[in-house]
């Protein structure tokens, strides 16, 4: 088993990592926290594949748990879902000492970790994250959040959770689009972070995509040790962690101008990483030779084709919405050669614009 330790002075908590760890779990909890009441958030596909497993653990060792099961699926990051588990926490005696277990993926790791966040003005909470994209990325670094119907994650808060277990053995069972969608995010930490992560993967993807335990463990342990090392430096993203939104600018509009049932996450973020790197090609930011490295990398996950009938217009306009919120100009993250990443501000709007129109023609 490894452990990443995500530094947060008072607030600092162990990622344990490995394969066919499930029986550690709850004497590692005992470790940080009180045995009491535990509610177990999960999702309909999550929960009858180890919803009963990690509740039997938990409850031989003492703990008293109340399952709480939502339908899966984005349409679950709800205030109105969050209204349903709170009740079901006032109704299972929750506490401030009782805990919140999300066990899924992203989604369920952002609603449970809403409801920990304010449920008696905070409770501890404590992930499982079951898919790849939750195990590198959500679970880790304290984002929690709901949707509005004007847009995601709108409402939400930063709050770090307790510890968090990733289980290597679940990914058996993640559908493979899943998969690869979450391996566009391990990419991402390679193309900004580190080149010999990204070379790793150049030289062991098939690997990677079999879940060869020993390559997996390795690779799914140093993302989460990059993104402690940026949450550590950078906790509400006042610099350097929006360097992690690489691919996310174009990704995030290409998401909302599909109405989010088009896409996977992960699936246009590659989109967005793929445009990126052509936008640095196009401003000379990058090596030709580098920039050809990222993008025969890149494509090894399958670019999914855009749909007939969106438009460079719609993309853009879902850009422009994009930058109001934030307020400030829309700034691209480049990479600049393997392993580094930069903001730029002042990308072009024609090169953006033709950059994704051949995207999608
Ligand atoms: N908080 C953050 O920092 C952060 C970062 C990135 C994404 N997110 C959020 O994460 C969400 C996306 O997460 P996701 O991609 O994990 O989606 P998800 O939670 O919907 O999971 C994807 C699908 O896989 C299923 N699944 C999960 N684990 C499984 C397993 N082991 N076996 C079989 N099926 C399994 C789920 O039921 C679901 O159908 C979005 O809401 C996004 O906003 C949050
Ligand atoms: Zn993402």
């Amino acid at each position: 088993m490894q452990t990443v330790q995500v530094k947060l002075a008072e607030r600092s908590y162990p990622i344990y990592i490995g394969k066919n760890i499930w029986s550690l779990l709850p004497q590692k909890l005992q470790t940080v926290l009180p045995l009491t009441t535990a509610l177990l958030v999960s999702d309909s596909n999550v929960y009858p594949l180890y919803g009963e497993k990690i509740s039997a653990a938990l409850t031989a060792a003492g703990w008293r748990v109340t399952p709480a099961v939502v339908p899966a699926g984005e349409g679950s990051k709800t205030l109105a879902r969050a209204e349903e588990l709170y009740t079901a926490a006032i109704k299972a005696g929750l506490d401030r000492s009782g805990t919140v277990v999300a066990l899924g993926g992203g989604v369920v790791g952002d609603l449970a970790g809403f409801i920990a966040a304010t449920y008696l003005r905070g409770v501890p909470f404590v992930q499982i994250p079951t898919s790849l994209l939750a195990q590198v990325d959500s679970s880790v670094g304290g984002k929690v959040a709901v949707n509005h119907p004007l847009g995601k994650n709108l409402i939400g808060a930063f709050y770090q959770p307790k510890l968090v277990w990733i289980e290597l053995e679940v990914l058996r069972t993640l559908p493979r689009a899943e998969f690869l969608a979450g391996a566009a995010e391990v990419v991402k930490y390679g193309v900004i972070l580190s080149e010999s992560l990204f070379s790793t993967l150049e030289r062991h993807w098939q690997d990677f995509l079999s879940q060869e335990e020993r390559l997996l463990a390795q690779v799914i342990t140093e993302c989460c040790r990059l993104k402690a090392e940026i949450v550590a430096a950078d906790e509400r993203e006042a610099g350097q962690r929006a360097l992690l939104n690489f691919g996310h600018t174009l990704g995030h509009a290409l998401e909302a101008a599909t109405h989010y049932d088009y896409y996977l996450h992960g699936e246009a973020v590659l989109v967005g990483m793929m445009l990126a790197v052509q936008l640095a090609l196009r401003q000379q930011l990058l090596a030709p030779a580098a920039g050809g490295r990222l993008l025969e990398l890149m494509a090894k996950l399958g670019m999914k084709p855009a749909p007939p009938a969106l438009t460079a217009a719609a993309v853009l306009t879902a850009l422009q919405q994009d930058k109001k919120r934030a307020g400030t100009k829309q700034p691209f993250i480049l990479p600049v050669k393997i392993g580094q990443a930069d903001i730029f501000a002042n990308i072009p709007p024609m090169l953006v614009s033709s950059v994704l129109q051949e995207y999608l023609n």
